[in-house]
């Protein structure tokens, strides 16, 4: 039987700005099973954004539920929330989100830092180990701004797998770059599905979402259509991260 990683029951988003409210999301009632490689697309103002804030736990619904792994992390008090964050989820976003001053290696380790995990060596073992898997171990030294577009989106997965969270959520991470790079890293979120992640992406385009194998479709906060894709775009290498995911990290999340 599939497993249910995401539940959402008649979650609704209002942001009440003052003056008036929008709606963000309307009664959206859905579930991703964990191992799965989704797409959300939609229109721009149609609510990706806002369905990625709240499943990755930086914002709250409204109204309804968002059930994480069985738990109810809609009510959950904040510094819950954090670890929960923290611990299960990675974060891919359109603009990398990298610190300029810092070193591709600090950058990655930077989730390992909060979450007081390993200890200096080890973290810097870690973040090299990562490095290389995505590409970039010649480059470990380098700041963000010493990198191509496609290099710094490399380096903001590598600090998304850092504790290797079952959950991985990026919201157009290929809107910032050109076609070979945006290939580049849907291949290496195609990889990492296969090592037992749970992805979803955001993205406006058809050729990205093919990667993936279910398709949801926005418009105007609704869900509005959700398909298979039985034939998602042939990779070249999906061993990139064969047996990253110990079994723990995939069976329980
Ligand atoms: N912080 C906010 N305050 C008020 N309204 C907001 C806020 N964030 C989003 N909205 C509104 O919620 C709706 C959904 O926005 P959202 O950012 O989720 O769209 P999107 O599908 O991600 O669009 P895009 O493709 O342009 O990124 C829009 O009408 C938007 O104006
Ligand atoms: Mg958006």
């Amino acid at each position: 039987m599939k497993d249910v990683l995401i539940e959402l029951k008649d979650l609704v988003k209002i942001y009440d700005t003052g003056l008036i409210k929008v709606l963000g999301l309307y009664k959206i009632n859905l579930k991703i099973f964990r191992g799965e490689f989704v797409a959300i697309m939609g229109q721009s103002g149609s609510g990706k954004s806002t369905l990625m804030n709240i499943l990755g736990c930086l914002d709250r619904p409204t109204l309804g539920n968002y059930y994480l792994d069985g738990v109810d992390v809609a009510s959950m008090p904040s510094d819950e929330l954090n670890k929960v964050r923290n611990q299960k989820i990675g974060f891919v976003f359109q603009s990398f989100n990298l610190i300029s001053r810092m070193s591709a290696l600090k950058n990655v380790e930077i989730p390992m830092i909060y979450a007081h995990k390993n200890s200096p060596k080890e973290r810097a073992e870690r973040a090299e180990m990562l490095l290389e898997k995505v590409g970039l171990g010649g480059r470990i030294h380098h700041q963000p701004n010493e990198m191509s577009g496609g290099q710094r989106q490399r380096v903001a997965i590598a600090r998304a797998l850092t504790n290797e969270p079952p959950l991985i959520l990026a919201d157009e991470p290929t809107g910032n770059l050109d076609t070979a790079s945006s290939v580049e890293i849907m291949e290496m979120f195609s990889a990492l599905h296969k090592a037992g992640a749970t992805v979803v992406v955001v993205t406006h385009e058809e050729n990205i979402a093919a990667y993936t194998d279910r398709m949801l479709r926005f418009s105007d906060g609704r869900l509005i259509s959700d398909r298979d894709n039985p034939n998602p775009t042939p990779v070249r290498d999906l061993s990139i991260f064969e047996g990253m995911y110990h079994q723990k990290g995939v069976d329980r999340c």
